[in-house]
């Protein structure tokens, strides 16, 4: 019997890796798609912590990861040892950690969030009286204390792609633009650029907001994200005047170096059964980062369905 590969990508990737996967979508969606498929093998467009998620979710499965190199900077900003000591110094906090994090950091965690879900996680914590501590993603845990007045303790680590986006380069492109214009935006970008949001959230949050738009049709639409995504968003309408959100460093492409490593050849290799193998997380390790996150997508089942 021939080996059933499923080949999973993020928005991020490029069109035409998109193309040749079963299933794009956000982080959330990929973890719950990754779970339930019947494969032998995953092929994951994506980047490391994606890839891991997919293998403590779906242990049975082979999951390759088409480029050692795709990784992620909330991931690589955060040492384990100093996250340990510092979750241990919040000993009556319930550590809520975002899922843009390593097997060992999960491991440390009581909830594992994504971007979709993570304001309604914190808030249902919040509502049964516990105190919080928010990690590894700074821009992230501020807005959530800005927007809904709590005082979780965060963790500092950012988004490399998104902490790019700031107040004084969208004044300049909006102050330019006579009509209308919008923003919308992902929670990983820096507080003043989300205060400025006419929408925060994930990926397939800001898609979503783009496919029911029905303001001004000549507006401009800002994103601040990675300029992935806005394949999809052009392809669901291509009647909208839809921007990449100005940066004000030297490149002006808001791309993810990792995410940008699943190239054709790659993933082609991948497919045939080359690429980075996911098993080197033991048992152990597994069943100890598994647990936060089915939490999460327990919660998800019982408050979105
Ligand atoms: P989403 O969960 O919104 O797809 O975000 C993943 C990510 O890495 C954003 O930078
Ligand atoms: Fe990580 Fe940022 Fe790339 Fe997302 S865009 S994978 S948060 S570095």
């Amino acid at each position: 019997m021939s080996r059933r590969v499923v080949t999973l990508a993020h928005y991020y990737t490029e069109p035409h890796i998109q193309q040749m996967a079963d299933k794009v979508g956000d982080s959330l969606e990929l973890s719950l798609y990754a779970k339930e498929c019947e494969a032998d093998t995953i092929v994951f467009a994506g980047v490391r912590f994606m890839a891991e998620t997919a293998k403590i979710l779906n242990p049975q499965a082979e999951v390759i990861l088409p480029d050692r190199g795709s990784t992620c900077s909330l991931v690589t900003q955060t040492d384990v040892t100093a996250l340990k000591a510092w979750r241990e110094s919040y000993p009556d906090h319930v550590h809520v950690s975002y899922i843009n994090s390593s097997a060992e950091h999960k491991a440390l965690s009581d909830w594992i969030v994504t971007s979709r879900n993570v304001d309604d996680i914190i808030a249902h914590l919040y509502a049964e009286g516990k105190k919080v501590i928010f990690s590894p993603d700074r821009n992230m845990g501020a807005y959530l204390n800005f927007q809904y007045d709590y005082d979780m303790p965060l963790w500092s680590a950012v988004c490399e792609v998104h902490d790019k986006f700031n107040q004084a380069a969208l004044d300049e492109a909006f102050a330019a633009i006579a009509g209308d214009k919008y923003l919308i935006a992902h929670p990983e970008s820096p507080l003043p650029v989300l205060q400025k949001a006419d929408y925060v959230g994930s990926t397939s949050g800001m898609l979503n907001w783009i496919k029911a738009y029905n303001q001004a049709p000549d507006a401009v639409i800002f994103v601040a994200t990675e300029d992935g995504i806005l394949y999809n968003m052009r392809k669901a309408r291509p009647d909208l005047k839809i921007e990449q959100a100005p940066i004000y460093s030297g490149c002006q492409c808001n791309q993810c170096p990792y995410m940008k490593l699943n190239t054709q050849q790659a993933v082609e290799r991948a497919q045939a059964g080359e690429g980075i193998r996911i098993d080197y997380l033991s048992d152990a390790q597994m069943d100890a980062a598994r647990l936060p996150i089915e939490r999460m997508l327990e919660f998800s089942r019982r408050y979105y369905q």
